[in-house]
């Protein structure tokens, strides 16, 4: 199953509102972060939840154990069902978002390589296979893998095996759904849906590469 993942990357409450109620039918979860946050707040998060999907938290968590524990705990406490954080702390600072998310009843995805060319300069290759690998030991349900780079997704999916790759990167980075939606479970697109003419079509039509 691929799942169409929305990236809803406004300022405000009101275009959120709205592009929300124009996509969730075609959609299967809403992924929102500091943009909205930041413009919107918190609460935001509450509001969106009563779409019925789930509400996944791009903070990209990158700190300390104990630091990430809290920002993981507030996050399931606003009604979020899953969290994305960095993996480049470390095992025991993943360890403690995957445990804040599994208290909660829910997941956590660990970046290992990100879908922009400035990912290279640090983070790819052996380094985001070596994260991909620790995500896997510490029972993270997933990882994060750039959709710009179908080689880099088909190499780290050998090793985190069946856990979930949802892939950023598609449409206004250049990635193409066609060519990735097999190989993930979930594709998350942004601007490609949010900024277009007709939020709705842009959806539907994405969600025809859903499996
Ligand atoms: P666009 O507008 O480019 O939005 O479709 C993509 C969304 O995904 C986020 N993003 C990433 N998140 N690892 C992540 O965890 C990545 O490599 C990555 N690349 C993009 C981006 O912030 C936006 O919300």
């Amino acid at each position: 199953m691929t799942d169409l993942i929305l990236a809803l990357d406004v300022l405000t409450r009101e275009e959120a509102i709205e592009i929300a109620e124009k996509t969730a039918p075609c959609l299967d979860s809403i992924k929102i972060g500091y943009p909205l946050v930041l413009g919107a707040g918190l609460s935001i998060a509450g509001e969106l939840a009563e779409f019925g999907l789930p509400l996944i938290a791009d903070f990209k968590v990158a700190d300390i154990p104990n630091t990430n524990r809290l920002i993981a705990e507030h996050v399931f406490e606003a009604g979020f069902s899953a969290i994305i954080t960095q993996g480049f702390t470390g095992s025991d600072s993943v360890t403690s978002c995957v445990e804040a998310a599994h208290d909660a009843g829910g997941e956590c995805y660990v970046v290992a390589e990100m879908s922009h060319p400035g990912a290279l300069e640090f983070l790819s290759g052996e380094n985001a296979e070596k994260i991909a690998g620790m995500a896997v030991k510490c029972n993270a349900d997933g990882i994060i893998a750039p959709a710009t780079r179908p080689d880099r997704v088909r190499k780290l999916r050998e090793i985190i095996g069946s856990k979930k790759i949802l892939s950023p990167g598609i449409g206004a980075q250049g990635g193409s759904a066609k060519d990735i939606a097999n190989m993930i479970d979930g594709m998350i697109v942004g601007r490609s849906i949010y900024q277009a003419e007709d939020p709705a079509k842009a959806a539907r039509e994405y969600s025809e590469f859903r499996r």
